[in-house]
């Protein structure tokens, strides 16, 4: 099944000065390595992170605003055949995962994506991949941060019986002037992640193991009001209805790839961060077919559909009192502050990997010998996309948020191939199955679910790359550290 390992030593791939183009300036996986290593020994990021606790990061970055405000515009649309959504949206992302696994497992560094585009598809697709990822992290952070602000006013419907006005607790696409709680999230997680890894991972983890605990007791109340009848007609809207379903459930695992965001902070990297993807896309497959599968088993497809903070209405409804849909309102603002802390984290560390290679200013690499962490950057993040938190439609944020990340998840599986084929002989702890199957699947399944993502979402990341493409052949490519290598 694998293919035969050469166990040559491990050289690099191309020496930059070899490099014909600025755009094709091509990274080696050992240069990369290297980098980070050298900052180990000074002033760089420490390996406090072990499996459990990557785990729980991974579970921290995915569950959160799609399960818990997503699943009944999900549901919407598809019916009780959600839960096929679901394993759609969960295989397109494990035949990428395998692709991340082997290439988290042979490029050990923070940058996620982008390195490994660096390492194998050149530094202009590197750049656009890392631009996306301002859609995948920044952009998510925003819309995630919105979801939050709709269970912040529904936890104090329950425990006051009083909430924010709309004009303070939503943009002005969604009915208000600008979101208030939107921006305290954010501002809160960038205090945390500046503390450091250490107390930020901890809390990560204890808030990954609630919100699983929170899911789990939802499932167990709506299982005493389950009746199979309420599952038939099982496919209401079609096959088609299935596959919409499956563009707005693919929100609802984003984040899986933040794991390899934290590469350097890793101890066993080769080995935890592949186990941990895995993990992570079952405990959240089975979490979400298990909620839905029980939230429409007890009230029928109808009754989740389209209801903000479904999953507090669905216990209320089930219990006959408010107590337990305060308790789910709790567990959602806890669960989706996390979310919002992971992904701002992963988006610190990559622009911090950009920042190394020269291709954003260097003030994003910069690391606080107190904290040992990268403070202006975070703080410069939290600053940008608290503007879109609190002042654009969930919608529109949301679906930036989708296609960017399945645009950089076509690149992965097209990096898994270029680095087989580039370096064979590079140490791999993961190797994806049934090569080159694998991958090829992964882009087919992601360009699938990018199409059911809408004509006006395509215009604005047309628009959105052709930024990103204007920006690397006006700063970044003149800048970049490979550069004084090139005949350019
Ligand atoms: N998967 C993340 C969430 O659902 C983005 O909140």
């Amino acid at each position: 099944m694998h293919h035969q390992r050469r166990d040559r030593p491990v050289s690099p791939l191309r020496p930059p000065s070899l490099s014909p183009r600025p755009g094709l300036r091509i990274k080696s996986p050992d240069q990369l390595v290297a980098e980070s290593g050298a900052d180990l020994e000074g002033h760089g990021l420490k390996r406090t992170m072990g499996l459990f606790q990557l785990v729980c990061f991974g579970v921290g970055a995915i569950v959160g605003t799609g399960i818990f405000v997503g699943l009944s515009d999900t549901v919407a649309e598809a019916g009780p055949a959600v839960v096929l959504s679901f394993v759609l949206a969960a295989i397109t992302c494990i035949f990428t995962a395998f692709s991340f696994a082997e290439l988290g497992g042979a490029i050990p560094v923070s940058g996620s994506s982008y390195s490994f585009a660096y390492a194998t598809l050149g530094e202009r697709i590197a750049f656009l991949v890392g631009w996306c990822l301002l859609l995948e992290y920044g952009v998510s952070v925003s819309a995630v941060a919105v979801g939050w602000s709709q269970y912040v006013n529904e936890l104090l419907n329950s425990l006051v019986g009083w909430h924010l006005p709309a004009a303070l607790s939503a943009g002005p696409g969604d009915g208000g002037v600008i979101n208030l709680p939107a921006i305290v999230v954010i501002m809160m997680a960038a205090t945390l992640l500046v503390r450091g890894i250490r107390e930020s991972a901890g809390a990560t983890a204890a808030m990954a193991v609630l919100k699983i605990g929170i899911l789990i007791a939802f499932c167990a109340i709506a299982f005493t009001a389950f009746e199979a009848g309420n599952l038939t007609p099982f496919v209401t809207h079609g096959p088609a209805g299935v596959t919409a379903g499956a563009s707005l459930a693919f929100f609802s695992y984003i984040g899986f790839d933040a794991i390899t965001t934290a590469g350097e902070e890793v101890k066993n990297p080769r080995r935890n961060i592949p186990i941990a993807i895995l993990i992570c896309i079952g405990v959240a497959t089975l979490l979400y077919c298990a909620v839905a599968l029980t939230a429409i088993g007890a009230l029928g497809a109808d009754a989740v559909s389209d209801k903000p903070a479904a999953l507090s209405l669905i216990v209320d409804q089930v219990t006959g009192s408010t107590v337990g849909g305060g308790i789910i309102a709790f567990g959602a603002v806890v669960a989706i502050a996390s979310v919002v802390l992971a992904v701002m984290y992963g988006q610190t560390r990559i622009l911090m990997s950009m920042s190394r290679d020269g291709l954003v200013p260097r003030v994003f690499e910069r690391v606080s010998p107190r904290t040992a962490t990268p403070v202006a950057n975070t703080w410069i993040v939290a600053a940008v996309f608290a503007v879109p938190a609190a002042f654009a439609s969930l919608d529109v944020v949301v679906n930036l948020t989708t296609i960017g990340t399945l645009g950089i998840m076509v690149a992965v599986n097209v990096a898994v191939i270029a680095l087989r084929r580039r370096n064979p002989g590079l140490k791999r702890s993961f190797r994806v199955p049934l090569y080159p199957l694998s991958p090829i699947l992964g882009v087919i399944f992601c360009l699938y679910l990018m199409y059911g993502t809408g004509w006006a979402t395509w215009v604005q990341f047309a628009v959105f790359l052709a930024a990103g493409a204007a920006v690397y052949a006006g700063y970044s490519r003149s800048r970049s550290r490979l550069a004084g290598a090139d005949q350019d």
